[in-house]
């Protein structure tokens, strides 16, 4: 297993890293989905809504990959203040600035944790009358399995460890990283 220890001198110097989905995973998973997604919607053109600011190297990299049209467009939603534990509730920053009505929307999330974020865009979405909706999430922790809520594309099953790279951040940093990090110390 690849590990690698933070170098740089905040509160994470000297912390340990382990690699638990490789670039070549994740690209190889993020193929299959475009190829069923791609499938799924033969002769539409989806609206790809990413969730800022997790999303955005899985939706360009899954994007890239479809072959059928698509438009696209993002929301940001904040559910964690700060650190590794969430806030509980959901406050919108950003919404969306394409008109969702009879369209088909595809909402793509980095990371399914307990679904409040995902329920609650399922609930802003379908006010404004989409033609359909679908959520993609690259991972899912096993917190969301218990949920009546299912995302209808999911890459990988993760463990219950805070996670870090590929567009996931612990307090903004690590999203830069192009493969998928756990903390080894995290429970
Ligand atoms: P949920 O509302 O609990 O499902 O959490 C969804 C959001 O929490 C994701 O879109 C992420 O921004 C964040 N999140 C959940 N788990 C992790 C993690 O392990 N690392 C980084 N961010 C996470
Ligand atoms: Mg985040």
């Amino acid at each position: 297993m690849r590990t690698r220890i933070i170098e740089d001198t905040t509160q994470y110097n000297g912390q340990v890293l382990e690699e638990i989905l490789s670039q070549e995973q994740i690209e190889e998973r993020t193929q299959e989905l475009a190829d069923e997604i791609s499938k799924a919607y033969e002769g539409k053109t989806p609206i790809l809504i990413g969730v800022l600011n997790g999303s955005v190297f899985f939706l360009a990299d899954l994007a890239k990959r479809l072959s059928i049209d698509c438009e696209i467009d993002f929301i940001k939603v904040s559910s964690y203040h700060s650190g590794t534990q969430s806030s509980g509730t959901v406050r919108l920053i950003k919404d969306i600035s394409c008109i969702v009505t009879d369209r088909d929307v595809i909402i793509i999330e980095d990371i399914i944790d307990s679904g409040l974020t995902a329920r609650f865009l399922k609930h802003r979405i379908l006010e404004n009358h989409p033609n359909s909706i679908s959520f993609v999430s690259l991972l899912l922790k096993p917190e969301c399995l218990k949920l009546d809520f299912k995302a209808d594309y999911t890459g990988f099953e993760v463990p219950d460890r805070f996670l870090v790279g590929y567009g996931l951040d612990l307090d903004q940093k690590f999203r830069n990283l192009p493969s998928i990090w756990a903390f080894s110390d995290s429970k």
